[in-house]
């Protein structure tokens, strides 16, 4: 058997290197939410195997010390967290010169990593996730204190690697490669279910990246705030009949969550004009976001909060009210005293509604948490239960005129799993769909997506608030706001944004762009850095976008020539990327919906001021998200085409987009009609 001693000596980074001795426990800052206990069912052997993999990060000598501290992390809260390894105290996204590193990607990638492990950002900063009830950075502090030295060291020639949170390790590239390469959760096809899954996590093989967590481009609940400002303003435009340039003034939105990203919908509903009233049921969360200014009022009974909500509308002002409970009861609430709502949707974590997303009904948030913890056998059915009596409740709103959308939990998915089947459109699988849309099916995709619209962000690594100021005046001015009503939304989002009070973290910002625009205001940002006007800038998306994310109950659930089950678009756009030079790259299994249902990619882009980097912007930021409104253009998305052929005419020369012929439908019913009968008519 090779000894330990050679193995040691054959590595300048690992934990040895790192620390003279076993660092202290760290105390745990009181307040701090804490994940509850994932469930712990291996088996023996697996056990073993699972200690084993943790004790790779452990240099022999500590091995006696902590098998017993892994083991007993293992079986109480079913992963080992290697909490010893955390730094003690907070964490926090520094300004980028105060971080090591032999180049500007190495030191912003770790700002970017401290920003999603803020206490003030991350859902469960302890156990390394960030937002979603599961999305992680990776999956122990092991990981996290070799990733960072990693990145200390990390020259321009080089890549880290990384696979499901464990750093593979550096390897020689070239300036123009990315920095880092990610991938999480990638499962191999015949095993990529729940019970395998839950098997490599507890195994310490798999990580849930989430979509940003894993990709550590997470900028807090403000990620979320602009889409769900336009989904709610865009629904009340199509569904409520409300004019193009007016917004939700004197309607009503009704929801639940309000946790990491679901907590960006008090926000966006008074930025959109309306009000909200938003169900939690983990009062801690509420608290954070009425600390944070994005939660005007607390109701603790249905009576009090739709009674406010009334008053609001009458005065036809902005207004977001928690209500401190089940969603289900407050919507027994509405239907069984015929309280009017507009707009219903819901934002528990549904991607994950057994590990603890999704509170049943009749139980407290405290008693889930327990019942979470001894895996309690009746657990599944009384989730089950909730989600069908919430589908039900539904169905009589909607029948009394609230439309309401799926707001890409997979919501639609888990009541189906609960066992309706009735939910579907053709009355036994999701294939062809639910019976209710997705906020991508007829909001987000058609009018958004399809031209290239996406979540483009950005955060000012040098920290400081003049410099993101400089940047939304920069952008303001890159935009057109009279050249469709959705570039005067983003117009005016950017210019309220300041305003809005929208940062929690590091200096961040989100504006909705399409692929040209993206392009116009990122060179500009570099011309700034090169000019000194303001610090290094590091771009980004949120993986829910046009063209990184292939999910047919989500972001492609507006593709429908038969290829939303593929994941050919999101793995190019990875790829892609990495070929044309982005800083970071990263492709997921799960994203926002859950294992087995998406594959999802992202990037960053560290700008620096360089013409290597004017360079990648126009080769890397076009593509990004052109690729996927290629896609939408091949599946017949009228917007699409139609961007497409603008933008073949734009770039001529450069990028070429294959357009596709349209049938005439009239035609082709009749023949495949005709050909049925006589097929019938013959055997
Ligand atoms: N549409 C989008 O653009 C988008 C983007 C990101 C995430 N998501 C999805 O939205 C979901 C929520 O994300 P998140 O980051 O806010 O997760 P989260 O787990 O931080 O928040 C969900 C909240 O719902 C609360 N909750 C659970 N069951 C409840 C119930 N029955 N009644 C009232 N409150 C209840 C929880 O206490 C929690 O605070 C996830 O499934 C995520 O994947 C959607």
């Amino acid at each position: 058997m090779i000894a330990n001693a050679d193995i040691a000596k054959a590595m300048q980074i690992h934990l040895g290197t790192l620390f003279d001795e076993l660092p202290p426990m760290p105390e745990f800052v009181k307040g701090i939410r804490r994940a509850p206990a994932r469930q712990f069912n291996l088996s023996q052997k697996d056990t073993a195997l699972s200690l084993k993999n943790a004790l790779r990060y452990i240099p022999a000598e500590w091995h006696r010390a902590l098998a017993p501290e892994f083991l007993e992390e293992l079986m109480r809260r079913g992963r080992v967290y290697g909490y010893r390894f955390r730094p003690p105290g907070p964490i926090k996204g520094r300004p980028v010169d105060e971080y090591e590193g032999r180049c500007i990607e190495g030191k912003a990638f770790q700002v970017m990593i401290d920003n999603n492990l803020d206490f003030e950002v991350a859902l469960y900063p302890y156990e390394l996730v960030t937002y979603g009830e599961t999305g992680q950075v990776c999956q122990n502090w092991m990981q996290y204190r070799l990733i960072r030295r990693y990145l200390e060291v990390l020259t321009r020639e080089q890549t880290l690697v990384m696979a499901s949170g464990h750093p593979v390790g550096l390897f020689a590239s070239s300036p123009e490669a990315p920095r880092v390469i990610i991938t999480n959760a990638l499962m191999v096809g015949c095993f990529d279910d729940q019970e395998n899954w839950h098997r490599a996590m507890a195994l310490g093989v798999a990580n849930y990246g989430q979509m940003t967590a894993g990709g550590w481009m997470y900028i807090g609940p403000q990620g979320i705030v602009h889409g769900t400002c336009s989904t709610l303003l865009n629904a009340g435009r199509a569904k409520l009949g409300i004019p193009a340039d007016q917004d939700l003034a004197g309607r009503l939105f009704v929801t639940s969550g309000l946790g990491g990203m679901s907590g960006a919908q008090g926000k966006a509903v008074v930025i959109a004009g309306g009000v909200g009233i938003i169900a939690e049921v983990d009062y801690s969360r509420i608290q954070t976001r009425l600390d944070q200014g994005w939660i005007d009022q607390v109701a603790d009974n249905p009576a009090e909060a739709f009674a406010a909500a009334a008053d609001y509308q009458r005065q036809r002002r902005g207004r977001a009210i928690a209500f401190y409970g089940n969603v289900v009861d407050l919507l027994e609430y509405a239907v069984h005293h015929d309280a009017p709502i507009d707009l219903l949707s819901d934002q528990t974590s549904c991607h994950a509604v057994y590990e603890g997303g999704y509170c049943p009904q009749g139980i407290n948030f405290e008693r889930r948490t327990e019942l979470l913890r001894s895996g309690h056998a009746g657990f599944k059915e009384m989730v089950d239960a909730t989600l069908r009596r919430h589908y039900e409740l539904i169905k009589i709103l909607s029948d009394r005129g609230t439309y309401f959308f799926d707001y890409g939990n997979s919501f639609l998915k888990a009541v189906y799993d609960a066992g309706i089947r009735d939910i579907c459109k053709n009355g036994e699988n999701p294939l062809d769909g639910f019976i209710f849309q997705s906020y991508v099916e007829d909001i987000m995709g058609p009018i958004l997506f399809d031209y290239g619209y996406g979540p483009f962000r950005w955060v000012c690594l040098s920290g400081r608030d003049e410099d993101l100021a400089r940047t939304d005046r920069a952008a303001m001015q890159c935009i057109d706001p009279g050249r469709r009503f959705q570039d005067r939304d983003n117009y005016n989002w950017i210019r309220d944004a300041f305003k809005n009070r929208l940062v929690v973290g590091t200096q961040a910002r989100i504006l909705y762009q399409d692929a040209l625009g993206r392009m116009k205001i990122a060179l500009k940002f570099n011309d700034m850095v090169r000019t000194e006007e303001i610090g290094p800038v590091m771009l980004g998306r949120d993986h829910h976008d046009t063209g990184g994310t292939d999910s047919p109950f989500r972001e492609t659930a507006n593709i429908r020539d038969g290829s939303n089950i593929m994941a050919d678009m999101a793995t190019h756009c990875f790829a892609g990327n990495a070929a044309r030079g982005m800083s970071l790259v990263a492709l997921h299994n799960g994203g926002g919906v859950g294992i087995g249902k998406a594959v999802n990619g992202g990037f960053g882009l560290v700008l620096d001021g360089s013409e290597r980097v004017d360079h990648v912007i126009r080769r890397a930021i076009p593509w990004d998200a052109m690729g996927g409104v290629a896609r939408r253009a091949w599946a017949r998305n009228e917007a699409s085409i139609e961007t497409c052929i603008h933008y073949n005419d734009l770039r001529a020369g450069s990028d070429h987009v294959t357009l596709p012929y349209l049938a005439d439908e009239g035609l082709l019913e009749g023949l495949v009609a005709e050909a049925f009968k006589r097929m019938k008519e013959n055997g």
